[in-house]
């Protein structure tokens, strides 16, 4: 079985967020269970050299996209075990990050042509191509419609994965139609008009053969007008080709027995994770001390994220004697609240702001307890990362983290972490007064983190799902071909 994904991030070579930590570790782990996947990302300026000394330019050419003309270059190499390819255009991925452009769907647009154009010359012949959030939404309305001509193109299955579906690539009208090259009609017609506008998420929802989403709540969740992004009609109305399918984490890549970000690595031994604790306090000029509860964040800066929880009780959070230690980046609202309260508490929040691997692993190690009180969380890989660090998730009931955290009870002595309902800030901070008394009890700490560290976040359960869900999909492309 051969699958392509078409991603706009993937660890090693690019990641922003949870997303480049899927389209990174899936392909390895379904490799492991016999299927053939590759990877097509952008050339990002931001790809590091030593991964691109792996890879080889295999072809070159230019299409037309509307009336645009554009080159394009196509790399492969191979890393980690796993085969890339690169789409190369300087004037659209040599720059700065990855996203947060003004021509970003002029950027994604080209990038879903590429895709299409290059599948002739990349020597891969996949079965499947796994989208993976609006970036390359377009691509299964492209092969139905603008490339269906093409045997390849017209056989092949897609599915598409909502990863997030806050982030539709909505925009205007007269620009999808001047990208695509679309008169009205094929656009009121073509399932892409959205209020107006036009959205890549909805063909992706509209024209894959089948759909995903990464947990089971979150695929009930966006069902729901409250939930629904306004997408709510489009993903009902294919509700029975919709699955939810729990992420994952690479438990190799996150083990703190050998991460290479920290300098004690660990596993059961408490003394040996508190050592990381007081190293973590050290670099970030906190007071050090064993017994402060450090509560970890790491996490965009951003809405979704439930900050504005933490900044309505952030006073009496903070007069509980913990330590804060926050690293995110995003909006500036946050980023301005986040920096004022560091300098009012310096002693107790410690903050950076901005994006880095190693201290975002040396907190999940460092803290006793990670709060994420998302206001939706499609999965959630960090609540994940922290359980690998036996680090206790404080987090609220929604999409992904209703799935994988259990709120721990004493009388049964079940549970990997403390949750609430609502969001509400208040119930944030008593669902943290109630982790902290549990901390302060020694016992019932240990079972809290010994519960966690029984599970299994590795990708072996749902990496088996995506099989299935792709073999069903098989039998498809052969009828079709006949
Ligand atoms: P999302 O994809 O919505 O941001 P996830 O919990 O699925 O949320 O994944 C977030 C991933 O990005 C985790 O691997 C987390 O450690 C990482 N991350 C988030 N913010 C930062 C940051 N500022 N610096 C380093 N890593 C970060
Ligand atoms: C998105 C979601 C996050 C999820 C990640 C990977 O960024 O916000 O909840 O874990 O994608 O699927």
């Amino acid at each position: 079985m051969r699958v392509l994904f078409a991603a706009s991030e993937a660890v090693p070579l690019a990641k922003s967020g949870g997303l480049g930590d899927v389209t990174g570790a899936l392909p390895k782990a379904l490799n492991e269970r016999g299927a053939e996947v590759r990877v097509v990302l952008p050339k990002y300026a931001d790809i590091p050299a030593s991964f691109l000394e792996h890879f080889e330019t295999i072809h070159t050419f230019s299409f037309h996209f509307s009336w645009r003309h554009q080159y394009c270059g196509l790399l492969r190499g191979v890393v980690g075990g796993v085969t890339f390819y690169l789409i190369d255009n300087e004037q659209y991925f040599k720059r700065d990050g990855l996203y947060g452009y003004e021509d970003d769907p002029e950027r994604f647009v080209f990038f879903n042509f590429a895709i299409a154009e290059c599948l002739p010359h990349m020597d891969f012949v996949p079965d499947i191509i796994h989208c993976h959030d609006w970036q390359t939404a377009l691509l299964p309305f492209l092969l139905k419609t603008r490339y269906s001509f093409d045997p390849l193109c017209r056989s092949v299955r897609t599915v598409f994965t909502i990863h997030n579906l806050r982030y539709q690539g909505v925009f205007g009208q007269k620009l999808l139609q001047d990208l695509i090259g679309m008169d009205d009609f094929w656009y009121w017609t073509s399932g892409l008009e959205f209020y107006g506008a036009a959205n890549c998420m909805k063909a992706g929802l509209q024209y894959a053969d089948r759909l995903t989403t990464v947990s089971e709540t979150y695929a009930q969740e966006i069902q729901t007008e409250y939930w629904g992004e306004r997408l709510d009609g489009v993903i009902r109305w294919r509700a029975s080709e919709l699955s939810g399918i729990l992420n994952g984490i690479d438990i190799e890549s996150y083990d703190p027995m050998n991460d290479p970000a920290l300098d004690t690595p660990y596993r059961g031994s408490i003394s040996r994770k508190r050592k990381n604790k007081t190293a973590l306090q050290r670099e970030l000029g906190l007071p050090v001390s064993e017994s402060i509860p450090v509560i970890g964040v790491v996490t965009r800066l951003v809405e979704q994220k439930g900050i504005d929880l933490i900044d309505r009780v952030l006073e009496p959070l903070l007069d509980e004697g913990i330590q804060l230690v926050v690293l995110g980046a995003g909006e500036y609202r946050y980023e301005e609240m986040l920096r004022g309260a560091a300098q009012w508490r310096p002693e107790q929040l410690a903050l950076h702001l901005g994006y880095d691997e190693g201290l975002a692993r040396r907190i999940y190690a460092g803290s006793d307890m990670f709060l994420m009180p998302s206001l939706f969380e499609p999965c959630g890989l960090s609540q994940l990362i922290a359980l690998r660090y036996r680090t206790v998730p404080i987090v609220r009931e929604t999409g992904g983290l209703r799935d994988t955290v259990q709120p721990y009870d004493e009388y049964t002595g079940t549970g990997n972490g403390f949750t609430f309902a609502n969001y509400n800030a208040h119930d944030m901070l008593h669902t943290v007064r109630r982790a902290l008394e549990y901390y302060r009890n020694e016992e019932s700490w240990k079972t809290i983190v010994a519960n966690g560290a029984k599970e299994d976040y590795s990708w072996s359960r749902s990496a088996r799902s995506y099989m299935s869900l792709y073999s069903e999909l098989l039998p498809l492309r052969k009828e079709t071909e006949r």
